[in-house]
């Protein structure tokens, strides 16, 4: 089993894929590579229940136009569900409909936190999201280290859910910062984010192969169970969760 949390492979409808031929190149790497599942998580910016609507039916619409380019593509597909990556930039408890936004009616939600710099709002807004019954995770979590060290404190006393892009396991800078949040037991979720073919492409074998070495096959296979047991709508319950440590025998 291995499930790819994190993906644009909708054609021509983020920034993601820009057609159903380059979709379709993609799902096959992936699918090469061994993935299974793809979780589709398309950008959304939701100020406004129109504007989830409008997201809705446009992926649909992307959706549909995808598996009629895989009928004749002759690519092994693999199960696709249908989720979003959604900016947080407001008090999105207040938009009505907002849980059609989870990933594939699991009640879990992919979020990504603003980029520029956080302040108290940015922990509320997160906050009111996690006791509405949505369950969010947040996208890309390593993206975030320059917050201020107090609000991403404030953002993690919330037991909230992390994602880590694949591309992240290994990356010199990020290597210290993964060790002691997988001794933390903060990541939780991994994908791969992928855009395209050629700058941000399916590379899951990869991490795979480096998270197996340096932590070991028990937390891959811990990863992906975390996926499953989303993907299946059921909770993923806190203490269950896994602490893993750097090998010893690796080199920095
Ligand atoms: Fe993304």
């Amino acid at each position: 089993m291995m499930i790819d949390f994190h993906s644009h492979i909708m054609p021509a409808f983020d920034d993601g894929a820009s057609d159903a031929d380059t979709s379709l190149k993609m799902i096959k790497l992936s699918r090469d590579m061994g993935v299974n599942t793809i979780v589709s998580t398309s950008h959304c910016y939701p100020c406004s229940s129109a504007d989830i609507d409008k997201f809705l039916s446009e992926r649909e619409r992307a959706y549909d136009e995808l598996m009629a380019a895989a009928q004749n593509s002759g690519v092994d597909m693999p199960e696709i569900r249908l989720g979003c990556e959604v900016h947080l930039t407001c008090d999105l408890t207040r938009l009505r409909g907002i849980e059609k936004l989870c990933i594939d009616k699991t009640g879990y939600m992919l979020v990504e936190m603003p980029s520029s710099n956080w302040n108290d709002n940015t922990i509320d807004y997160i906050y009111k999201l996690s006791i509405s019954g949505i369950k969010p995770i947040i996208a890309h979590a390593e993206r975030n280290i320059a917050q201020k060290s107090e609000l991403l404190s404030a953002l993690y006393t919330l037991d909230i859910l992390i994602q880590i892009n694949a591309e992240s396991f290994g990356a010199a800078p990020l290597k210290k910062f993964i060790d002691n949040m997988m001794k933390n037991k903060m990541i939780h979720i991994i994908g791969t984010d992928m855009h395209n073919l050629n700058t941000r492409h399916p590379n899951m074998d990869k991490a795979k192969k480096y998270i197996i070495k340096r932590y070991g096959a028990e937390c891959w296979s811990y990863l992906m169970r975390n996926a499953d047991i989303i993907l299946e709508g059921e909770e993923l319950y806190y203490r269950d969760l896994m602490s893993f440590k750097k090998k010893s025998f690796l080199s920095k």
